[in-house]
């Protein structure tokens, strides 16, 4: 279940067959290669150099590893971009991105994605057979260095097709963007022109569409190597390795078309980029906030429709954060055993071998840059030691879910309304205190089956398909509506019947007013005989006819704070941490779940009848074991950032 990414090309020939005994040795059994080399595979134009490729694949074959072969389109060579210079990205300022580090390429150029489809045809004809491959890897994190966008004449072209596509004539886009307004009617499809570059805000409609264009083109840039790969490497399956924190392309439309989902695992890194107070960031800056890859392993698991692996996995300090704290000792075994606990099939280290050189010299991996093992690989060891002999049981599903949406995080950039609205901020909170709570969490996409959940949590939803609609309205469990959902129509406007639009009929409310506040204003409200206070986001809402919404908790001016109408639950505010503690562990009561007061730090998730406990803090902690449960791994008694496991089947 242990693996690691591994690039021959950067070491000598001579040593591959020592790195591959250590790696067979250490307990990995995958290896990822290849994703980045295009310049050796295809030294000049036309010239195919795969030779040294098939003898790295054979001398890890030899230790009976196997392989995960990337495909190489994240670094276009430099005889690529000089000859094809249309291949090259334009950012947001209008600017080329120029060549010399990587992702230097759009995904609507037609001659890269003829170029792609060459070099990974070679490939794939000359290894899709290959004993030793596993799978396929497309390309690297889509979207890295935020790529998905770009703004030259081959994307404009690109996105008047998709809009033509999309509305037919002309006038029908006017009117759905509403573009009467400030005169920016257009009189053909070749007149919308990108939005980039504009005196001030361009038409949120307008960018909102650019936003689902540049999504579409990474999702057919990823098909059309995947309809390669399928029809070379029979047998082989296909993943590509998504980032954390990333929006800017949906990851349900990229996996429709893939085997699995996998993502790049690097808490210290994420930690010290989140939107968290000091406090917090020094508390988890040598362990990772508590629920940050925990988060991506159930967000990625549900994008792999069940099957996820974790493709990188941070081993060390890594060299790309405003930080880069060392991982406190235990906490790499953690992460790996963390990832298993949440389904991963597979956690793989990034990377085998700390290199010398070039952009990542900073960065970490299993060995130092001498060879010498480096602290990551003593504890991979030491999962590797663990794991042998034990056979995990299936993950099972989650009793809750919580709605993810790529399009509400669109919205909430686009048109924020108040500098602190984020919708991952608020996904996150919600997913942190339920866990916090006890409790396991599926993340789904919107429209998803809801059917078996016990409760379903939608921290803000503001387009709402008919898919999303069905999807809940099929949902007969108590169901909780964020603050801003449904308040959008699919081509970004008011709902006619006012927010929360096609939730109406859920929620018989209608929106009549909304605010943003700065830091530190805040409204107290009561609700269940508590005190709270709201800060950032609030909503005035008013009961549509005798439908039967009702306030259960009232803002100290009489307006209504959470409202409830039969199972559903909407609230007109941005939930605060001590509201949703409460809020949370009373909708698990009403769904018939057992909530737990955790330590602090400690999280447990559990795969079949097996429970993981987790301590990502400093300091021991004591969990009492799940009645009648037998001990897998460690006690009652929790290690600073150790773990345990029981097995509660008889
Ligand atoms: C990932 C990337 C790797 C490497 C790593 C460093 O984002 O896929 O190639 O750059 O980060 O942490």
């Amino acid at each position: 279940m242990l693996g690691v990414c591994y690039y021959p090309e950067h070491w000598p020939e001579a040593r591959w067959r020592e790195d591959a005994r250590r790696m067979r040795e250490l307990g990995l059994r995958y290896v990822r290669i290849g994703e980045f080399a295009w310049s050796r595979l295809e030294p000049e134009p036309g010239r195919l150099d795969l030779d040294w490729l098939g003898r790295a694949l054979d001398t890890l074959a030899a230790e009976d590893l196997r392989v995960v072969l990337g495909t190489p389109t994240a670094t276009p060579p430099k005889w690529l971009v000089d000859r094809y210079p249309d291949v090259l990205a334009v950012d947001e300022a209008g600017r080329v991105r120029t060549f010399g580090s990587r992702r230097h390429y759009s995904f609507s150029s037609r001659r890269y994605l003829e170029e792609s489809r060459r070099i990974v045809t070679a490939l794939a004809e000359r290894f899709g057979r290959h004993p030793a491959l596993a799978g396929w890897q497309t390309d690297n994190e889509y979207g890295c260095h935020d790529t998905v966008r770009s703004y030259g004449p081959e994307d404009a072209r690109a996105f008047r097709a998709w809009l033509e596509r999309r509305y037919g004539t002309v006038a029908a886009l006017n009117e759905a963007w509403g573009a009467v307004f400030w005169s920016m009617e257009v009189r053909s499809f070749d007149e919308v022109d990108l939005p980039n570059l504009t005196v001030t805000e361009p038409n949120p409609a307008r960018v909102l569409d650019f936003y689902r264009f540049s999504s579409d083109q990474v999702a057919a840039f990823n098909r059309a190597q995947v309809d390669i790969l399928r029809v070379l490497s029979p047998g082989r399956f296909v993943v590509h390795n998504f980032m954390g924190f990333f929006d800017q392309f949906d990851p349900y439309g990229v996996a429709a078309d893939l085997d699995l989902a996998s993502w790049d695992s690097y808490p210290l890194g994420f930690t010290d980029l989140m939107p968290l107070d000091d406090a917090t960031k020094a508390r988890y800056a040598r362990s990772g906030h508590p629920d940050v890859a925990a988060f991506h392993h159930d967000l990625y698991r549900g994008v792999g429709r069940g099957r996820f692996w974790v493709m990188e996995q941070q081993p060390g300090p890594v060299n790309w954060a405003p930080h880069n704290p060392s991982p406190a000792p235990g906490v790499v075994r953690l992460w790996t055993w963390e990832a298993l606990a949440h389904g991963a099939e597979v956690v793989s280290y990034f990377r085998w071998r700390q290199a010398p050189f070039a952009q990542e010299q900073m960065h970490a991996g299993l060995l130092r840059p001498d060879a010498s093992d480096d602290v990551g690989a003593d504890e991979a060891r030491a999962v590797a030691r663990e794991l042998a002999g034990l056979e995990l049981p299936a993950a099972t599903p989650a009793r809750i879910a919580l709605v993810h949406d790529v399009e509400a995080a669109w919205i909430g950039a686009i048109q924020p309304q108040g500098a602190e609205w984020s919708v991952a901020a608020l996904e996150f909170a919600f997913y942190s205190t339920l866990r916090a709570l006890g409790l396991d969490v599926d993340v789904v996409p919107a429209g998803a089956d809801l059917t078996g959940y016990a409760a379903v949590v939608v921290p803000s939803l503001p387009t709402v398909s008919d898919a999303a609609l069905a999807a809940l309205r099929a949902f007969p469990g108590p169901l909780v509506l964020g603050p801003r959902s449904g308040s959008k129509t699919a081509s970004f406007g008011i709902p006619p019947e006012l927010p929360p639009g096609r939730l109406q009929e859920l929620m018989p409310v209608r929106v009549t007013r909304v605010e943003s506040l700065r830091p530190g204003l805040e409204d107290a409200f009561t609700w269940e005989g508590e005190r709270f206070a709201a800060g950032t986001w609030r909503e005035w809402l008013e009961p549509v006819g005798d439908g039967g919404a009702a306030a259960k908790g009232r803002f100290d001016d009489g307006g209504g704070a959470v409202w409830r109408h039969r199972e559903v639950r909407y609230l007109a505010f941005w939930p605060g941490p001590a509201f949703l503690g409460r809020f949370l562990a009373h909708i698990a009561e009403v769904a018939g779940l057992e909530v737990r007061a955790l330590p602090p730090d400690v999280r447990l998730r559990r795969r079949g009848p097996w429970t993981f406990a987790f301590n990502h803090g400093p300091e021991p902690r004591r969990l009492e074991p799940p009645a009648g449960a037998r001990a897998v791994l460690g006690g009652a008694d929790l290690p600073p950032y150790g773990l345990a496991i029981w097995d509660a089947s008889r």
